[in-house]
């Protein structure tokens, strides 16, 4: 089959690579009918996220029809039924799973070993990202191997396209979960850094959660418009002051919620010393992450409110002001999305019309131009939010 493969830094190719076949009874293999780029691949194709090997397959975000099934996923899957597969491998027993907290999954991730050395403790197995999270080939293919299919999926009606559900794999609920773990009430102003397709959806999620404003926050034009026609106010961080604005919008007093759709590739602002010194930290490998936005938020935020990140981070972090942070109490809500906690509820809101996810989709393309399209997203070009391709 053909499929995106990893090579090294900003090295991805389309290859010929075998079929995936069942390798347990639990699997499932599907036909991968759409599929899309995240920015967490950014991440991955700069090579800022340890832990990937040339032959890797990229994607984590897939869904497709059935095409085969292991003997003990066949009480929940059949050939021919049509799913969405959420980013994150989950067992559905364990102690985390029964919580709901399927990032965070103690079975799945098969290198566990190597997590558990990293992190203290293992996370979920994860599609197409890295082998910290269990070497997993990614769903940027022509079929993918779905483990522990008979939990790991998100069954979906015919009467709805694929690009108004392949997002429930990821961005929604991600969206989602950084507006839900903001506690919004009707009084709260909800600062988004991050116009991305992950800060699209957040924005999205504070407005049907209630928020009373919501502002964007970019430096690309076209992704700042598209979130402006989602109801937020935008702010160019090129053009203007973040904390200025935000306070002004506030009568001074800072948003009560700050959600990080930005992560750890923040643009580097020239006149903001911090940036400067993370980007040399990074290169000479004395920290992995440029923070700035973190350090905006704890900076703005209303005291007792809340900091939500969405934003992937992948190791050590330089000068968090954590002394504002605590005088100011401040709570800091984190992680990988726990998927299968919101997909119910999103696609019932889905199907009732309250949202269309597949506003954010500006590309459409073949497998094949998948290596070039990574380039197009990552620059921005061409106006490119969201891409989706179809193997
Ligand atoms: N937690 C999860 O489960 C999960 C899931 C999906 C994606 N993510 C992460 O979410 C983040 C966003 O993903 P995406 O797909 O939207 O990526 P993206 O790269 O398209 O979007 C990031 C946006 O942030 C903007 N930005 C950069 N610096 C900024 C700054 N200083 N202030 C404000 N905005 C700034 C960029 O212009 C860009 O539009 C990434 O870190 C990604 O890894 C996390
Ligand atoms: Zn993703
Ligand atoms: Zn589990």
């Amino acid at each position: 089959m053909k499929a995106l493969v990893w090579h090294g830094k900003q090295d991805i190719r389309c290859d010929r690579v075998s079929d995936p076949e069942i390798e347990d009874p639990r699997d499932a293999i599907i036909r991968v009918t759409s599929c899309a780029i995240c920015g967490s691949d950014l991440h991955l194709f700069h090579n800022f996220i340890p832990a990937m090997l040339p032959g890797d397959i990229m994607g984590h975000e897939a869904m497709g029809e059935v095409v085969e099934v292991g003997s003990a996923a066949k009480s929940k899957l059949r050939t021919g039924d049509r799913i969405v597969v959420p980013f994150t491998i989950i067992c559905g027993e364990c102690d985390q799973c029964k919580r709901g907290n399927f990032s965070v999954c103690e079975r799945t991730n098969r290198r566990k070993d190597l997590a558990e050395k990293v992190f203290g403790h293992t996370t979920a197995g994860l599609f197409g990202y890295t082998h910290l999270t269990g070497g997993y080939p990614g769903g940027q293919a022509e079929y993918l191997r779905v483990p522990f299919a008979d939990a790991t999926h998100i069954k979906v009606p015919d009467n709805l396209t694929d690009e108004q559900v392949l997002f429930l794999s990821d961005i929604f609920p991600t969206g989602w979960q950084a507006a839900a773990q903001c506690d919004i009430e009707p009084t709260d102003t909800v600062a988004i850094w991050g116009c991305g397709p992950v800060g699209q959806m957040a924005i999205r999620s504070a407005i049907l959660l209630g928020a009373k404003q919501v502002v964007a926050i970019d430096c690309v034009p076209e992704r700042l418009s598209m979130a402006e026609a989602g109801g937020a106010i935008p702010i160019n961080f090129e053009e203007e002051s973040v904390v200025g604005r935000l306070n002004d919008l506030t009568g001074g007093k800072g948003p009560e919620k700050c959600i990080d759709a930005v992560g750890l590739e923040a643009h580097v602002t020239p006149s903001l010393p911090d940036t400067l010194l993370d980007r040399a930290k990074q290169a000479m490998l004395m920290e992995n992450d440029r923070p700035h936005v973190l350090r905006e938020m704890i900076y703005v935020c209303r005291p007792a409110g809340i900091i939500s990140i969405p934003g992937v981070y992948s190791g050590l972090v330089d000068k968090i002001p954590m002394g504002m942070a605590m005088n100011k109490g401040l709570t800091f809500r984190m992680g990988q999305t726990h998927v299968n906690r919101w997909t119910d509820d999103l696609l019932r809101r889905i199907e009732e019309g309250q949202i269309d996810p597949s506003f954010v989709i500006t590309h459409t393309v073949g497998l094949e131009e998948g290596p070039e399209m990574y380039k197009v997203f990552r620059d921005k070009q061409d106006s490119c939010v969201k891409v989706v391709l179809k193997p």
